[in-house]
């Protein structure tokens, strides 16, 4: 049974239906994401686009629809895919798991998965599933939370104290007795480590093996509100975000 699945599925998607409601807004990840998205659809004439992790739609997919894209969108949360089809009728979306993507070989122009790949329980089967679906000559955008970065290295370590360690437990209960009493944040009962971090170097060895065409990886510049691209220093950045053309 997997455990970070079902979690997913009857939990987190509780917190992350409300938690979608306040973030939404003046997010500069999503508003950069949003933008570069547009960009490399506008450069290369994509429409067909699916978006892997879609939760509520907001603010990702449904932005990409209004600018007049056809978008789908595949979650694990039936509570979440809900939402979605409640609030746009013009995305295309069904639950689904990342893993094993219901769609057949070469269907979207364009596969992304934005805020999520830290949540999954197997990275490397969704992106061969985001390529399997992607079309000849389509493009794979995706970001990961990159524990080469020591910041996101201490968030890794503190988590799995919290939720692997007895001392580190009763912290964390008291740590959620204090939000409730305070009604501040998120209390989260379950221990189950359910952040899953990587790296560039796991990232693009993986690529390597499945297309001919090297991954190209970004940095958030907050001064310009753009993606800009990254050759060295990799752990300067927290978050990544990847581009792969498909080339067979
Ligand atoms: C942090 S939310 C991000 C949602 C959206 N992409 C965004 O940018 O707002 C992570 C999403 O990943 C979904 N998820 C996690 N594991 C999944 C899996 N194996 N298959 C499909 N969706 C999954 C969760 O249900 C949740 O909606």
């Amino acid at each position: 049974m997997n455990y970070k699945k079902i979690f997913i599925k009857n939990v987190y998607s509780k917190y992350w239906f409300k938690k979608s409601k306040e973030y939404i807004h003046n997010n500069i990840n999503n508003t950069v994401s949003i933008k570069f998205l547009d960009e490399v659809c506008k450069t290369n004439k994509l429409k067909d686009l699916l978006e892997v992790c879609i939760g509520t739609g907001a603010p990702i997919a449904n932005e990409m629809q209004k600018k007049g894209y056809h978008v789908s969108g595949i979650d694990y949360s039936p509570e979440l895919i809900e939402e979605c089809k409640r609030v746009n009728k013009n995305i295309n979306a069904k639950v689904g798991d990342a893993e094993k993507l219901e769609y057949g070989d070469q269907t979207f122009d364009l596969v992304y998965c934005f805020n999520s790949t830290w949540c999954l329980s197997d990275i490397l089967s969704t992106i061969s599933e985001m390529y399997r679906v992607t079309k000849d000559n389509g493009i794979i955008i995706f970001d990961i939370l990159n524990d080469d970065n020591p910041k996101i290295k201490k968030i890794f370590k503190d988590t799995k104290f919290e939720n692997e360690n007895i001392i580190g437990m009763i912290y964390k209960t008291i740590k959620n007795l204090v939000k409730l009493i305070l009604n501040k944040g998120y209390p989260q009962w379950e221990f189950i480590v359910l952040w899953n971090f990587t790296n560039y170097s796991y990232i693009k060895n993986f690529t390597n093996k499945i297309n001919k065409q090297k991954i190209a990886a970004y940095y958030l510049d907050e001064n310009t509100c753009s993606l800009i691209k990254v050759t060295k220093n990799f752990e300067y950045h927290e978050r990544l975000f990847f581009k792969l053309k498909k080339i067979s």
